[in-house]
């Protein structure tokens, strides 16, 4: 059967506006041209209330912090890096020059004279455990991360993490003494982490923002997953955790090249929610809105504009297909979590020894980093990052209430006691559309109620501070 449908896009915009002001929906079938149209775009359905949704615009202050992310410094950065020889996790910790000990120790002290503008905000620590035998890992082994924690001046129990792994390896994954360059995998990601905390080191972020340099990544996730458990062991309120892993090029093994463009991956349901959530989840149609995925959504709409020079191209995937990240540690400690990744990989400068072979470069090379591109990816890092520190908390317990079979939208959630904040947003979206396109005001309120049919279209709290910032969505469930 061939559907019918008035869809409000397809309109001449003066009617459309019409429409909205009159708040008189007319008749679709009354009409009704008789073509068929495609219902699954931004603008369907009509609604009565709100407005197209207008991106967070960077103000003056982020504008200065992202220009002052400095490609010279990456540069400078991952050449210091490649110089250890090899970063691999097995490798010596003593010698001053080569291995992953000297990586750690030099980029401990790089982030402690960043940390010297800070005014006492932001500290150094390089926590780390001794990793027993395991698959990939022959000899207990220590690992080690570098952690710069910048202490939020209002909201400092909010959280905010960012890492790159400073470990890398070559063909073998237990060749810890061969030269493994790791320029791009992942020198860049650390240099980002590093160049972020210099930046930020001379601001006061309203939230507590952690930048990390994690090992043991090519090994299995060490070095993050003892970093998401440790803060997970103490409850602490981690609200997003960006992963910058192969951060360094935009060319591909075709020659395929988009430098203005970054993946940003983002797992649908969470594996850590209880089968009954998972249940419902499906029921509701809300397999598209994990918090990860909001946490992308957000991300793409501070963050791709004049002011990073780029676009986020957002995967609904937990990675790329034989590959891994430690953005999946903090999903399994329970927090919203995504990877950045170039979006044209060429896989012979990965996980490679440095060899030609029929006329072929192999290896991690620096040769094949572009500093610019990094460099734009560190701003998109430190765009969402700053938005989201300055931006209320998540919006919890929303709910849906689906008891009453009406045309309505009943949302309920729980009022934030911070007193920077001005009110709620509620967003909405096609439920075919992957970003939200649709907002209204509704004050400082715990409740509302939208002549907007609760069926059709995919909803979305979010806070507004007095600053005008605002919070990543919350998707909500029904009440019972
Ligand atoms: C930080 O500042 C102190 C005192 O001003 C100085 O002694 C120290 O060398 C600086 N550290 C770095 C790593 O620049
Ligand atoms: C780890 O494995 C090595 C052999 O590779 C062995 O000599 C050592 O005893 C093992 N250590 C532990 C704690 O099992
Ligand atoms: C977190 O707590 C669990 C359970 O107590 C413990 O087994 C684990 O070692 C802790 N992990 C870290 C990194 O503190
Ligand atoms: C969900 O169900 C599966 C299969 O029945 C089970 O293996 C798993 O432990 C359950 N998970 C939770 C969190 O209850
Ligand atoms: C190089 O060529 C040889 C001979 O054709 C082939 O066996 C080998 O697999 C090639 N190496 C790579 C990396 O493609
Ligand atoms: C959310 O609801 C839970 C369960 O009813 C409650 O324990 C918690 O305090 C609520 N959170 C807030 C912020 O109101
Ligand atoms: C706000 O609520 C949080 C969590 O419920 C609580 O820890 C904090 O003390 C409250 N702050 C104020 C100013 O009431
Ligand atoms: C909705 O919010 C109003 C205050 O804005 C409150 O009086 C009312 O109890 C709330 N209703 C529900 C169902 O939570
Ligand atoms: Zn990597």
């Amino acid at each position: 059967m061939l559907l019918r449908t008035l869809c409000l896009g397809q309109l001449p915009l003066a009617f459309a506006n019409e429409l909205l002001l009159s708040r008189e929906l007319p008749d679709p079938i009354a009409i009704n041209n008789g073509d068929y149209t495609d219902c699954a775009n931004a603008a369907w359905p009509p609604s009565e209330v709100g407005v197209e949704l207008v991106p967070q615009a960077p103000d003056d202050e982020l504008r200065a912090m992202v220009s002052e992310v400095d490609p010279k410094r990456i540069e400078a950065i991952i050449e210091k890096l490649v110089s250890f020889g090899t970063r691999h996790t097995l490798s010596t910790q003593t010698d001053p020059n080569r291995g992953i000990g000297a990586a750690r120790d030099w980029i401990a002290s790089e982030m402690r004279g960043y940390a010297n503008a800070s005014e006492g905000r932001m500290t150094v620590t390089v926590p780390g455990y001794i990793q027993g035998n395991a698959s990939r890992i022959p000899f207990p082994v220590k690992i080690s991360n570098v952690v710069a924690t910048i202490k939020g001046s209002v909201t400092p129990e909010k959280v905010y993490v960012i890492t790159g792994h400073y470990d890398n390896r070559v063909t073998d994954v237990l060749d810890y003494t061969s030269d493994a360059p790791g320029a791009n995998d992942d020198a860049s990601g650390t240099a980002i982490a590093m160049e972020l905390s210099r930046v930020l080191a001379k601001r006061k972020p309203r939230s507590t923002i952690m930048l990390g340099a994690v090992a043991g990544e090519e090994q299995n996730l060490y070095g993050s997953n003892f970093f998401a458990q440790t803060l997970k062991n103490a409850s602490v309120n981690v609200e997003g955790m960006l992963n910058n892993d192969i951060v360094g090029s935009s060319t591909g093994d075709r020659g395929q090249r988009d430098p203005y463009t970054i993946r940003a991956f983002a797992q649908g349901p969470p594996l850590t929610e209880s089968n009954v959530t998972a249940a419902r989840r499906l029921q509701i149609g809300g397999e598209n809105d994990s918090p990860a995925r909001e946490l992308a959504r957000f991300s793409a709409e501070v963050a791709a504009n004049d002011a990073t020079g780029m676009n986020i191209a957002i995967i609904y995937r937990l990675d790329r297909f034989l590959r891994g990240g430690d953005h999946s540690s903090f999903l399994q400690a329970g927090y919203p979590a995504i990877r950045f990744t170039e979006p044209n990989e060429n896989f012979n400068h990965q996980h490679q020894d440095i060899r030609v072979e029929n006329g072929t470069q192999y290896g991690d090379l620096i040769e094949f980093v572009d500093f610019d591109f990094t460099a734009r990816v560190g701003k998109v890092n430190l765009a969402t990052l700053w938005s989201l520190s300055e931006a209320p908390g998540l919006v919890r317990n929303v709910t849906i209430d689906t008891t009453a079979l009406d045309n309505n939208c009943r949302l309920s959630w729980a009022v934030s006691n911070d007193s920077d904040l001005e009110g709620y947003e509620v967003v909405w979206r096609s439920t075919t559309a992957s970003l939200w396109t649709y907002q209204v005001e509704v004050g400082k309120v715990g409740n509302v109620t939208l002549p907007l049919s609760k069926d059709n279209v995919i909803f979305g709290v979010r806070a507004v501070g007095k600053n005008g910032y605002k919070s990543p969505a919350t998707y909500p469930f029904p009440a019972v």
